[in-house]
């Protein structure tokens, strides 16, 4: 099957990266909200970025030529005719379960389905549908734009053409595609939540500071970053949520949160976004380690 035009839904922080990488690729891109105010939102992001990738020369067209591919609407109807549609809404099982069932019966009966869920089941979500052989998980990754990774999430009942077709999309984006199995945290989560966890349970037990432990595995890996580095990036409450998922999933101690990182959580000490986390963020250019 050939896709040509792709469906989004939501034009958050995923969604309108999504839609921009689709646009950049050349296909012709629909993206639904809920409201015109998130589609102006999300829009004068993708221009913003646009306008970056120009000045460096990464774009072969211009912004414009890209951006006359993107449509906004609020209108599910709108997205009838869509090849693929790739969901990245709020994650809530209920939202994203009740908009599938809709969906289901307005786009084409051969559209594939995919979704960007980082912690909720494909196969859960598969079964709002009826057509569970026709639906995937695509995971991107924050910044879409920039991060090459996709991984393609495949359940027991994804037909063979419909994986082989959004693996070679994930291929006509610009990314990377991994296959992976239908397991709460896919490849990346799967590795990475533990070792985050790990940094936190060293640093309670007296291991080392904040900060040496981020400079050990900077330095000593050549990871670009080190985990508390890491975890005030990504977001503790996001990092506590994916915890819970996780252990519920495979009930194994290496997936279950840290007394700290519950703490911190209860604390409202969600990271950068909140100014404080494992590092206090008054000066953005200059953390300081916080004494916890
Ligand atoms: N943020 C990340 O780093 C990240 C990484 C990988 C995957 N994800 C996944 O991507 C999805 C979206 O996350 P996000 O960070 O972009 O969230 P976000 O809150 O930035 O965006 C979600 C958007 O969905 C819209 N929305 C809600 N209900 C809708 C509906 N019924 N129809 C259309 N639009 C609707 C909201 O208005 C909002 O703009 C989640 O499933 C999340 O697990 C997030």
């Amino acid at each position: 099957m050939e896709i040509k035009k792709v469906g989004v839904l939501g034009c958050g922080l995923m969604g309108s990266g999504i839609a921009q990488v689709s646009a950049i690729a050349g296909f012709e891109v629909t993206v639904l909200e809920v409201e015109q105010k998130f589609l102006d939102k999300g829009f004068a992001g993708i221009e913003r970025s646009l306008a970056k990738f120009a000045e460096k020369g990464t774009i072969k067209e211009t912004p414009q030529a890209i951006r006359a591919r993107l449509n906004g609407t609020t209108n599910m109807r709108d997205l009838a005719d869509c090849d693929i549609v790739v969901e990245a809404v709020i994650e809530n099982i209920d939202e994203k379960k009740k908009m599938y069932a809709a969906l289901d019966d307005v786009v084409k009966p051969d559209g594939i389905f995919a979704s960007n869920t980082s912690s909720i089941s494909i196969t859960e979500l598969m079964a709002a549908t009826k057509r569970p052989h026709r639906f995937i998980g695509l995971h991107f990754f924050n910044p879409v734009p920039l991060m090459k990774l996709v991984e393609v999430v495949r359940t027991i009942a994804t037909a063979d053409d419909v994986f082989q077709t959004a693996y070679e999309f994930g291929k006509k984006l610009g990314k990377v595609p991994v296959r992976t199995s239908d397991k709460t945290g896919f490849i990346v989560n799967r590795l990475l939540v533990p070792y985050m966890l790990d940094a936190i349970r060293a640093y309670e037990e007296g291991v080392g500071s904040i900060e040496d432990i981020d400079n050990a595995m900077k330095l000593g890996c050549g990871y670009p970053m080190g985990p508390f580095t890491l975890l005030d990036f990504v977001g503790l409450e996001t990092t506590y949520y994916i915890t819970q998922v996780m252990y519920d999933e495979f009930k194994e101690r290496r997936f279950a949160a840290p007394p700290l990182l519950k703490r911190l959580v209860m604390a409202g000490w969600y990271g950068r976004k909140t100014g404080k986390g494992f590092y206090d963020y008054s000066d953005p250019a200059n953390p300081k380690p916080n004494k916890l």
